[in-house]
């Protein structure tokens, strides 16, 4: 099993050696190494077992740094920069080549992030290079937003989890690029699309369900193993559901169900706490012995954009 601990000094001491490690974000955990170094970014791709075509994204403590690794820097990145970071957005820029290609699947673009967590911020300050680190999960599971969640899945593959608490945001980065003067949405997550249009005119969204351009919008994905249906109205269904069914419902029960296999998202009607919630919910559930989850779709506002649209992909494609 890993060591679990919140020693920065610690995953420097790994992560300079040209290990990999778990570290805590406030979107999900990542497994992070060297981003300069093939073979670090190499064992991510094995513990995980990504296919090579899916690339990685690197996180970095400032834009400054980032410099380090990019090209150009466009004006409306300073100006998502200013806004967004650090914070649950990750940006592509055109790279040069001190990324090796194997981070970035050969592509001539970089998703960079800097994430919004005291300890791993501290840890990339004291870094030589960036960390390429994606989701803490194997391949096409739910991210991890506990050190428990990454212990037990990769417990036995990495010697070391960086332990920063339970993630804050819950849900992944939104990722966004330029198209001229446009910012284009290639992945729902954490920085909500009304945001993004306070600040720019145009924000279009390429969400595809199949470009192998960007895996992470594959069709299915982030799934538990447990097959999940996504509905828009739960009563709908009630004929169908029986008692090894799994319910998560946005705020509250519904009373021609039983209680106990009933999972709330917020009480409150909060987004924020529903994303928070979600991936801890669907993997406590996971480890039961339910045939089946079904979810009641969310609103589709604010947050709620990217918990749909990841529940959608974790749905059993019939
Ligand atoms: O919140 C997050 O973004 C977390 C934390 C750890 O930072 N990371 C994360 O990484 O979700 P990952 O690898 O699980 O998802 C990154 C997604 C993948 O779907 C990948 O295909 C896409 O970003 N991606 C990476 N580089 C890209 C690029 N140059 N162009 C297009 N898509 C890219
Ligand atoms: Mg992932």
């Amino acid at each position: 099993m890993a060591l679990i601990s919140s020693d920065i000094l610690v995953a420097k001491y790994l992560l300079d050696k040209g290990e990999i490690i778990a570290i805590p974000t406030e979107t999900v955990y990542g497994l992070a190494g060297n981003a300069y170094d093939p073979k670090a970014v190499s064992k991510i791709f094995s513990v995980k077992d990504r296919p090579s075509f899916d690339p990685l994204i690197v996180h970095t403590s400032s834009l400054e740094r980032a410099k380090k690794f990019i090209l150009d820097i466009p004006d409306e990145a300073y100006i998502l920069s200013e806004a967004f970071w650090p914070g649950p957005l990750t940006i592509l820029f055109n790279r040069n080549d001190k990324i090796p290609d194997i981070v970035t699947s050969g592509l001539p673009t970089i998703g960079v992030r800097i994430p919004n967590q005291d300890l791993t911020l501290q840890l990339l300050e004291k870094l030589d290079y960036p960390l390429a680190a994606p989701s803490a999960n194997p391949f096409g599971y739910i991210s991890p937003t506990t050190v428990d969640h990454v212990n037990d899945q990769l417990g036995d593959k990495i010697n070391y989890i960086l332990d920063g608490g339970q993630s804050k945001i819950g849900v992944e980065s939104t990722i966004v690029g330029f198209d001229g003067k446009d910012i284009i949405v290639y992945r729902y997550g954490g920085i909500t699309i009304e945001s993004l249009e306070q600040i720019f005119e145009k924000v279009k969204i390429k969400i595809s369900g199949s470009n192998p351009k960007t895996p992470g919008m594959l069709e299915n994905h982030y799934a538990p193993r447990t097959p999940l249906k996504l509905v828009n109205n739960i009563s709908d269904q009630l004929n169908t559901i029986k008692n090894n069914v799994a319910l998560i419902v946005f705020q509250k029960k519904h009373k021609d169900f039983k209680d106990y296999n009933q999972y709330i998202l917020s009480k409150s009607g909060s987004l924020k706490e529903a994303a928070h919630n979600l991936f801890v919910i669907l993997r406590k559930i996971d480890k039961k012995d339910y045939k089946m989850i079904l979810v009641e779709r969310l609103p589709n506002r604010g947050l709620g954009i990217a918990i749909n649209d990841r529940l959608s992909r974790a749905q059993v494609k019939s």
